[in-house]
């Protein structure tokens, strides 16, 4: 089994001061928890204060996005140099948010992910059907889509720096979330996918789940062979239900 990935995706919530209380309150919740890596995405303009708060701690910082572009003039982008800079090690790219509501298409995710890796962070790539995709019954040809348009001349060793993120869209904020066996079997198809596309170095990427998930269906994620892990928004404002998705008990 691979190590959790266990990520909290605050979207656009918090402020510095109430980011900052978040992460005082998970650090002590998550003192006792080992092998598992934690990671929390903030606002840009919360991460470098709460970089000096998880200094010490388990807790690595991600951005939600970024530019493809490595500086000049882009009102209002920020590269990944400057999430590097400000305390990142990771950056969420291609949340269905971004594709929904800004665009992002799959050449742009592809953009975002090389350009990541250039800078020196690992990208966690977001993947995810729509509800009439699924109901259509094009979910696995969608989600190939996007990881095949994602990785598009990806160096095969630099594979091992990413996550999937597997979120369908239907299940993001809604409450409703994708059964254990669903999930799993749209993991093992990336994971065929991906080792179609790369070959053995495939087997230390994580898939992760996001959407909806809660601390009360987390140990029956947890529990299928191919979830490395979730990708969490609402419940990851919440402290005690953070921690206690981040210390599952698999079921
Ligand atoms: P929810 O956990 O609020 O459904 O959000 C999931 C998500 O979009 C994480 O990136």
């Amino acid at each position: 089994m691979l190590k959790p990935l266990m990520a909290g995706n605050w979207k656009m919530n918090t402020t510095i001061r109430t980011g900052a209380d978040l992460v005082l309150k998970l650090r002590d919740l998550l003192k006792g928890v080992e092998d598992v890596d934690i990671v929390i995405a903030p606002p840009f303009t919360s991460i470098y204060h709460l970089s000096h708060l998880v200094a010490d701690s388990r807790i690595k910082l991600a951005g939600q996005n970024m530019s493809w572009e490595k500086n000049g003039a882009y009102t209002g982008e920020v590269s990944a140099e400057m999430l590097l800079d400000a305390g990142c090690r990771h950056v969420i790219i291609g949340h269905s948010e971004r594709r929904e509501y800004f665009k992002e298409s799959d050449s742009d995710v592809n953009k975002k992910t090389l350009a990541a890796l250039r800078g020196g962070l690992r990208p966690i790539i977001c993947v995810g059907e729509r509800l009439e995709e699924k109901e259509s019954g094009n979910t696995l040809q969608t989600v190939k889509r996007q990881v095949t348009g994602a990785l598009d001349k990806l160096r095969p060793g630099a594979v091992k720096e990413i996550t999937i993120a597997y979120e369908p869209v239907w299940a993001i904020g809604t409450g409703k979330v994708a059964s254990p066996q669903e999930a799993e079997e749209v993991h093992i198809a990336i994971r065929e996918l991906l080792f179609e596309m790369f070959g053995p170095d495939v087997k230390d990427v994580r898939i992760i789940y996001g959407g909806s998930v809660k601390p009360d269906n987390i140990d029956s994620l947890m529990a299928q062979p191919n979830i490395d892990g979730a990708l969490v928004g609402g419940a990851s404002l919440k402290a005690e239900d953070f921690a206690r998705i981040v210390g599952f008990k698999p079921a």
